[in-house]
C-alpha cells in the first residue's frame, strides 16, 4: 500500500471498524497520528491469536519502530492511558516512540462525574455518552480552564491552577447537584501519580510532526469515532464534542490544510450506532439481530449492544462531502452473507418532499422514511476471499453500486477481523 500522507475517517456513527484498517494501512506508516477524541474510543485489532483494546493509542503502535503521536486536539485519561501502556507492555509491545502533545488537554476525574451527572439531569434525552468525561473535558478546554498534560511539567503551578477550578467545580457539585466535591489532595494522591508517569512522553508534538514530515517520512493521521457524531457535522446534540472529520487533522495535529494528504473514509457495509439519536435506516427485526450477532456488534468501550441499520446512502454522501474521501473502505462486508436482499437508502421522504441532502436538524431527520434500493444479496461465505473477481457477482454488483451512488472509488474490502482477510483493489493511495 503506497502513500506519503493517509487520514482515514470514519463516515458513519463511529465503530467502522477502522481499528483493523488502520491497522492494516499502519506497516507502511513512519508516524501514526490520532488527531482528536480521547478513550471514548475502542479500537479492536487482531494480531495472530491476540486481540488488543485500544483508546488512546493508535493502531500502529501494534508495529515496533513506529511513532505514534497523541495530537493536540485529543483529550487524555492519564489513569486509563497509563493502564493501556501497562497492558501492552505486559504483552510484550514497548512504545518506545510514542509521544504525546503538550497541548493535549487533560481529563480530570471530576470531568468523568459530570459527565455522569449531566446524563442522569438529561434524563429522558440522554446522549448516551462513554461516560469517559470527554464532553466536560472540551467544555473546559473552549471555557479556557482546562489543564494540559503540559501543566504536569511544573506541578507547582498546576496545583495552584487546580486549587481554583476545584473551587467553582465543587460549587457545581454541592449546589447544583447536591453531590460531594473533589478535594485537592485526594487529586494529588489519587490522580497526580498515574499523570505523573506521562511526563516522558510529553513535547510539542506539532514540531515532531513538522520535522518528519520534511524528511519524507509516511504520515497516517487515525480518525477516531465518525462524521456523523462529528460535533459541528453530526446529528448534534447527539454528537461527540470534537472533530473527527478530516478537517479536525489540521487543528489537532498542527499541520496545514494540504497536509491530510490523501482521505480514506471508512464505511461498515451496513450501519450502527451506539448511544441515543435519529437513526433513519434503524432495523428493530431479525434481520438486525442477525448482523448484530454476526458481527459481534457490542461497544468496545462500554461493551453495549450496537444499533444496526442498512447502509445510509444520503449519510454517505453527506459525510463524502463533508471530508473529500479519495477513496472509501468498506469493512464488516463478509456479516452480509446470508442475506436474500440488501438495502441501501438512497434518498429520504419528508412529507412530500424527498431530501437527497442529511438535514441539520433533528425534528426533520426524526420524520425521515428512507427510500431504499434493493440488491440480490449472496449465500456464500467471503470471509477467505482474497481478490475482488473471488467475490460472488451480487457482492461485486453490492460494492459497485456504492461506488456509483456515492461517486468515489472502493479501494479495500475488510472481510474478517485478520490483517489477511483484506481484499485490496487501490494499491497506491499517492
Ligand atoms: P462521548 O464521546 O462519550 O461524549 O459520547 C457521545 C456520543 O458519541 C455517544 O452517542 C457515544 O456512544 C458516541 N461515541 C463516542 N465515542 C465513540 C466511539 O468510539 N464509537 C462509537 N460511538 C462513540
Amino acid at each position: 500500500m503506497e502513500y506519503s500522507m493517509l487520514t482515514v475517517v470514519g463516515s458513519q456513527w463511529g465503530d467502522e471498524g477502522k481499528g483493523k484498517i488502520t491497522d492494516f494501512l499502519a506497516e507502511q506508516a513512519d508516524v501514526i497520528v490520532r488527531y482528536q477524541g480521547g478513550p471514548n474510543a475502542g479500537h479492536t485489532v487482531v494480531v495472530g491469536e491476540e486481540i488488543f483494546k485500544l483508546h488512546h493509542l493508535p493502531s500502529g503502535i501494534l508495529y515496533p519502530g513506529k511513532t505514534c503521536l497523541l495530537g493536540n486536539g485529543m483529550v487524555l485519561d492519564p489513569v486509563i492511558l497509563q493502564s493501556e501502556l501497562e497492558n501492552l507492555k505486559e504483552r510484550g509491545v514497548f512504545p518506545d516512540k510514542l509521544f504525546i502533545s503538550d497541548r493535549a488537554h487533560l481529563i480530570m476525574p471530576y470531568h468523568k462525574k459530570l459527565d455522569e451527572l449531566e446524563e442522569k439531569a438529561r434524563s429522558g434525552r440522554q446522549i448516551g455518552t462513554t461516560g469517559r468525561g470527554i464532553g466536560p473535558a472540551y467544555v473546559d478546554k473552549i471555557s479556557r480552564q482546562g489543564l494540559r498534560s503540559g501543566d504536569l511539567q511544573n506541578e507547582k503551578e498546576l496545583i495552584k491552577k487546580l486549587d481554583f477550578i476545584l473551587r467553582q467545580k465543587n460549587e457545581i457539585f454541592t449546589r447544583f447537584y447536591g453531590e460531594r466535591g473533589f478535594s485537592l489532595e485526594d487529586l494529588e494522591k489519587e490522580y497526580l501519580p498515574a499523570a505523573r508517569k506521562l511526563l516522558p512522553y510529553i513535547t510539542d508534538t506539532s514540531v515532531l510532526l513538522a520535522e518528519e514530515i520534511e524528511g519524507g517520512s509516511r504520515i497516517l493521521f487515525e480518525g477516531a469515532q465518525g462524521t456523523m457524531l462529528d460535533i459541528d457535522f453530526g446529528t448534534y446534540p447527539y454528537v461527540t464534542s470534537s472533530n473527527p472529520v478530516s478537517g479536525g487533522v489540521c487543528i489537532g495535529a498542527g499541520v496545514a490544510p494540504y497536509r491530510a494528504g490523501t482521505i480514506l473514509g471508512i464505511t461498515k457495509a451496513y450501519t450502527t450506532r451506539v448511544g441515543e439519536g435519529p437513526f433513519p435506516t434503524e432495523l428493530k427485526d431479525q434481520i438486525g439481530d442477525m448482523l448484530r450477532e454476526k458481527g459481534r456488534e457490542y461497544g468496545t468501550t462500554t461493551g453495549r449492544p450496537r444499533r444496526i441499520g442498512w447502509l445510509d446512502g444520503v449519510a454517505l454522501r453527506y459525510a463524502c462531502r463533508i471530508n473529500g474521501f479519495h477513496y472509501l473502505a468498506i469493512t464488516l462486508f463478509d456479516v452480509l452473507s446470508g442475506l436474500k436482499t440488501i438495502k441501501i437508502a438512497t434518498a429520504y421522504r419528508y412529507g412530500d418532499r424527498l431530501l437527497e441532502h442529511f438535514p441539520a436538524s433533528l425534528h426533520i431527520l426524526e420524520k425521515c422514511d428512507p427510500v431504499y434500493m434493493e440488491l440480490e444479496g449472496w449465500e456464500e461465505d467471503i470471509s477467505e476471499v482474497k481478490e475482488l473477481h473471488a467475490l460472488p457477482i451480487q457482492a461485486r454488483n453490492y460494492i459497485r453500486t456504492i461506488e456509483e451512488l456515492l461517486k468515489v472509488k472502493v479501494a479495500l474490502v475488510s472481510v474478517g477481523p485478520r490483517r489477511d482477510q483484506t481484499i485490496v483493489l487501490t494499491n497506491n493511495f499517492k
